[in-house]
């Protein structure tokens, strides 16, 4: 391949934003694809990750965040995301045969150049991209490893229809929960999470306090929950929570999504006395960090879960890079569900 010879298109950030992060605030360049050197593959890309994380990273003065893999853009930075692409080029010490289907972590670009050692050759050509590039794993990892679910508890999912909650969900049902509830923000989605996600009960956040909301969706009080908002979905959750109740952190939404200002700071009022009487535990869990061994798991246990039909993959596709920066500020925006790819 004449890889020089190649035009890219890349998503490129055009300037920061401290508070919504809209599409305006990305451009789609043209320019050429870099020079691959002896261990790089050249990937031409067909599927990447839209994450709302990056809205941490758009904001000035972004600093990298351990646990968070991506770096802090300036403008003129190319994003970057998990994608799944075909090798076209290969160097001739990278390892990875043209052909092959991998996944790296360079998306938001059409062409990609990266070390053969950082890719991960896919098995079979005919895969669910939302198997890889979907939050199933960090779910899956999260229940599995960060919390226990003991049969027939109460689980509640916070950001229940997002790309880890819409996963943790279904698969907190596998693993044995008796009753799952979800949180949400629009009747639409409740029904989307009750009907495909098979959610018992859905509270929605803006729609009166969530204490009473789950006061009525868990009468038998709350065993398990999996956060991913913090703010008064974590608090109300942990007052319905029950004795013994166990609690996994994985984001803080409430921060990360702040209409007006996107920050790594999510203070959160908790009854201390609660949890000590209740001998609640709370856990912090990073499945990057803590779990990045339990991916192949994941993968073979949503094989056997999809063979069964017990399972499904959520996912919201844009076509096209130039729809990129649209999918990023819909997601931040909440109007989507499941993970969110854009196909090239
Ligand atoms: N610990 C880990 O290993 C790990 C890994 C990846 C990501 N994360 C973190 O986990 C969290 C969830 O990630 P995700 O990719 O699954 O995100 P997500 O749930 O798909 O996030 C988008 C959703 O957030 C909700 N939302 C929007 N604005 C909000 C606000 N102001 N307050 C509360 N909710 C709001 C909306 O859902 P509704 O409209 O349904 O409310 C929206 O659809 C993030 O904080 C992320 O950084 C953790």
């Amino acid at each position: 391949m004449a890889a020089r010879s190649t035009i890219n298109r890349e998503v490129k950030l055009a300037r920061h934003s401290t508070a919504e992060l809209l599409a305006e605030h990305f451009a789609v360049k043209e320019c050429d694809v870099p020079t691959p050197c002896q261990d790089d593959v050249v990937v031409r890309n067909r599927w990447f990750r839209v994450s709302v994380s990056t809205r941490l990273m758009a904001r000035e003065g972004a600093e990298a965040i351990e646990g968070i893999p991506f770096p802090p853009l300036r403008p003129g930075d190319t994003l970057a995301d998990a994608a799944i692409g075909e090798v076209i080029h290969s160097g001739s010490t990278s390892g990875v045969a043209v052909g092959s289907l991998v996944m790296h972590s360079l998306g938001w670009r059409e062409f990609a150049v990266v070390r053969g050692s950082e890719c991960t050759v896919l098995e079979s050509r005919n895969t669910d991209p939302a198997a890889f590039l979907g939050h199933g794993w960090t779910a899956y990892a999260a229940l599995t490893q960060g919390v226990q679910i003991h049969q027939g508890d109460t689980v509640f999912v916070s950001s229940g229809a997002g790309a880890i909650g819409s996963m943790a969900g279904q698969i907190a049902r596998q693993l044995g929960a008796g009753r799952v509830i979800g949180s949400t923000s629009t009747p639409d989605k409740a029904h989307w999470m009750a009907t495909e996600l098979g959610y018992d009960a859905v509270v929605t956040r803006g729609n009166g306090p969530l204490i009473d909301q789950l006061k009525r969706a868990a009468p038998d009080g709350i065993d398990v929950i999996v956060d991913m908002v913090g703010g008064e979905q974590l608090s109300a959750s942990i007052a319905v929570a029950n004795e013994g109740a166990r609690c996994v952190l994985l984001g803080a939404l409430t921060a990360e999504l702040d209409s007006k200002r996107a920050t790594l700071q999510a203070p959160v009022e908790l009854d201390g006395f609660q949890i000590i009487l209740k001998g609640m535990t709370l856990r912090g869990f990073s499945a990057s960090e803590d779990a990045s061994d339990m991916f192949d798991a994941w993968i073979h246990q949503q094989e056997a879960w999809q063979r069964e039909g017990v399972i499904q993959l959520p996912c919201t596709i844009f076509k096209g890079i130039e729809q990129a920066p649209l999918a990023l500020q819909e997601a931040c925006a909440g109007r989507l569900k499941g993970v969110v790819l854009v196909e090239l």
